[in-house]
């Protein structure tokens, strides 16, 4: 028997069947290897451990899900189209892959013979949208995402969706509403939704990570639709300016890859984390100016490279969004041990080991602009 970790040779994916394989336990890997990730000619270390079992397959295709589900005692579902902006042009496609891919996944498991006990779902913190924020008159709101107009404008700010006032950000609690901004985020609670509902029906036990940005060695430094931190090191290496967008205040929660690997290990061994959502993430809010500058001066950028508010946007982006991480922290005794500047000096390195490659952000961005998502 082993896990089954769909997307298994993506970033997450990858760590997350090291760490299985170093614990002695059998991992099946199902991915498409999708050239926008992994580029044209993808080498795997990964693949030649003894017990790893590989099936280059996509999880829209029944024929791969059943061989791939044969033995499988758990499943960590983590194939998925993850560009943001991306999926607001690409609707179907993302429709297709995660949810669809999905359904499928979890049809043969209400209809199939199998072994699985357990599924993990990655899910998002974009299912939040903009996130919880606190109004002195309404307490905890969830704010409309900002429209094209707004952004155009410079109103980086959402306001209180009931009084109109101005809003602070706050640590997002599992229980704050869920108001999905962008297709992606539709997607991935779209997968919450069936994983949640078709596993109580099938009694098997499921758990829901809503993953805040993760970082780390071995982020894709192909795909110019996510990881902002895979794109600022290109930038960098190519000596090329990044461009912030907004006024670069905007703030994500970074976690560690190596510690979004353990809290996946701890839901599939905690029989507590079953039927329940919880937030991954360090539960703190970093500015994205602040970790482009980190990350400018680790990998000791020339000065042209230099961040640089550009005022850009993209529809679909949030202001902001970080964690409440109590719940994690109480049920699966999970901690964040990995902080940004030991994690971002760890990522640097491994950037400057690898082939310089291609650098196609301008192109996505134009992309954004001709279709009126972003300016
Ligand atoms: N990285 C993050 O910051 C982050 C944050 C929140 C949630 N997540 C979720 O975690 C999961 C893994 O993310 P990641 O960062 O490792 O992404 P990744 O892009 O590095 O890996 C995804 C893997 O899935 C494979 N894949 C894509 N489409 C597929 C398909 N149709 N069939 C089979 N394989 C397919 C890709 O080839 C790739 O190897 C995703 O579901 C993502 O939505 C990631
Ligand atoms: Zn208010």
């Amino acid at each position: 028997m082993y896990t089954l970790i769909t997307g298994g040779l993506g970033f997450i994916g990858s760590r997350l069947a090291y760490e299985l394989t170093a614990r002695g336990e059998e991992v099946f890997l199902l991915d498409n290897l999708s050239p926008q990730i992994h580029g044209d000619k993808p080498v795997f270390p990964l693949l030649e451990l003894p017990k790893i079992r590989f099936l280059q397959g996509d999880v829209t295709d029944l024929v791969a899900l059943e061989v791939a589900l044969a033995k499988a005692k758990a499943v960590v579902h983590l194939a998925a189209e993850t560009g943001t902006a991306q999926s607001m042009y690409e609707l179907a496609k993302y429709n297709a892959i995660n949810s669809q891919g999905t359904a499928l996944l979890l049809d043969y498991l209400v209809n199939k013979p199998h072994a699985v006990q357990k599924v993990v779902l990655a899910s998002s913190r974009s299912v939040y949208g903009e996130s919880a924020y606190l109004c002195a008159m309404d307490g905890m709101v969830t704010p409309h995402p900002r429209n094209y107009l707004a952004l155009l404008n410079k109103q980086w700010n959402p306001v209180c969706p009931v009084c109109g006032g101005n809003i602070e950000r706050m640590a997002t609690p599992e229980q704050a509403r869920v108001y999905p901004a962008s297709i992606y985020a539709a997607t991935k609670y779209a997968q919450e939704d069936l994983v949640r509902i078709a596993c109580a029906s099938a009694s098997i036990a499921a758990s829901i990570l809503r993953f805040q940005n993760v970082y780390g060695a071995g982020q894709s430094l192909h795909n110019p639709y996510t990881g902002i931190l895979s794109i600022f090191s290109t930038r960098i290496r190519k000596q090329k300016t990044i461009p912030i967008f907004e006024d670069g205040l905007e703030s994500r929660d970074f976690v560690h890859v190596n510690d979004v690997v353990k809290a996946i290990i701890a839901a599939l061994d905690s029989t507590d984390a079953n039927s329940i959502v919880l937030n991954v993430g360090s539960g703190v809010p970093s500015s994205v100016l602040k970790v482009a500058n980190l990350l400018f001066a680790a990998l000791s950028g020339s000065e042209i490279s230099r961040p640089t508010v550009s005022e850009q946007f993209r529809v679909g982006d949030i202001r902001h969004g970080y964690a409440d991480i109590r719940q994690i922290q109480k049920i699966l005794g999970w901690q964040p041990t990995v902080t940004l500047e030991t994690g971002i000096a760890e990522f640097a390195a491994w950037v400057e080991s690898q082939p310089l490659p291609e650098d196609r952000l301008d192109a996505a961005l134009a992309e954004l602009k001709a279709k009126r998502m972003g300016a």
